[in-house]
């Protein structure tokens, strides 16, 4: 049993900032079994209390869906034995059996989702549905129009098939010219550049960059279908989905 703060708990349910959800307690708006909860600090079980806003019930949910902006460092696993999980990131967020939708590599940054609804889950990885997922990649050396070109075309990179088409934009290019990195003679050209495929190969967007010469060096999630990375996001915090964004995604 976890127990949480009823502010923490209520802006976790999607129902505003820490302090929206302060004047949601201050008007009595808010039961726990039955009792109208004033205070913030308040601990309560999301998985046992009974917890209403305006009549509504807000525990004892079954599906739970958050956004984590994932750090790197991070497995994209329930367990592991090696590194620590983006699991341990949302110990204290309500929801049993939470786990990653699809996987980001240890390196990789930015959003993911963490559910327990396994069937959501299955469609939005399902080859079927061919759910879009945008990355930003900095990649080195100078990424030519050539090579926009291989990518959204489609590459080989191992795999039975090349490819799907995918949409790839150059965002910027930037030189490494730091005083250090010139006297070193270690000065690098890099390629900023943001990607959308639609399959979830295994490192497919490295191993795509790696088939037109240009290795990643950086890479960051910044959307699936309609979810996008929220920049309010810290690496390592993570956030309910609001309704909208979660009856958006099942439509998918
Ligand atoms: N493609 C990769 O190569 N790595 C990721 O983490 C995600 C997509």
């Amino acid at each position: 049993m976890s127990l949480l703060r009823l502010d923490k708990f209520l802006a976790d349910a999607g129902l505003g900032t820490r302090s929206q959800v302060k004047l949601l307690l201050k008007k009595g708006l808010v039961t726990v079994n039955g009792e109208a909860a004033k205070k913030p600090e308040q601990k309560v079980d999301p998985e046992n209390d009974f917890i209403l806003c305006g009549g509504t019930s807000l525990s004892r949910q079954e599906f739970y869906y958050y956004l984590l902006n994932k750090p790197a460092g991070y497995v994209s696993a329930t367990e592991d034995n090696t590194a620590p999980t983006v699991l341990s990131l949302l110990k204290d967020a309500p929801g049993r059996e939470l786990f990653p939708v699809g996987r980001l590599d240890k390196d990789t940054e930015g959003l993911l989702l963490v559910t327990n609804d396994g069937p959501l889950a299955h469609r939005l990885l399902s080859p079927r549905y061919h759910v879009d997922k945008t990355y930003l990649v900095r990649a080195a050396g100078i990424v030519t129009e050539s090579d926009l070109s291989s990518l959204e075309n489609g590459l080989d990179i191992g795999e039975k098939s090349p490819t799907l088409p995918a949409k790839a934009r150059l965002l910027a290019l930037q030189s490494d010219s730091t005083p250090a990195s010139q006297k070193a003679g270690s000065g690098q050209e890099t390629s900023l550049v943001e990607l959308t495929i639609h399959e979830g190969k295994f490192h497919q967007v490295k191993r795509m960059f790696q088939a037109i010469g240009h290795p990643v060096l950086y890479l960051r999630r910044i959307s699936m279908g309609n979810l996008v990375l929220d920049e309010a996001l810290a690496p390592g915090e993570f956030r309910a989905l609001t309704p909208e964004e979660i009856v958006a995604l099942k439509a998918l």
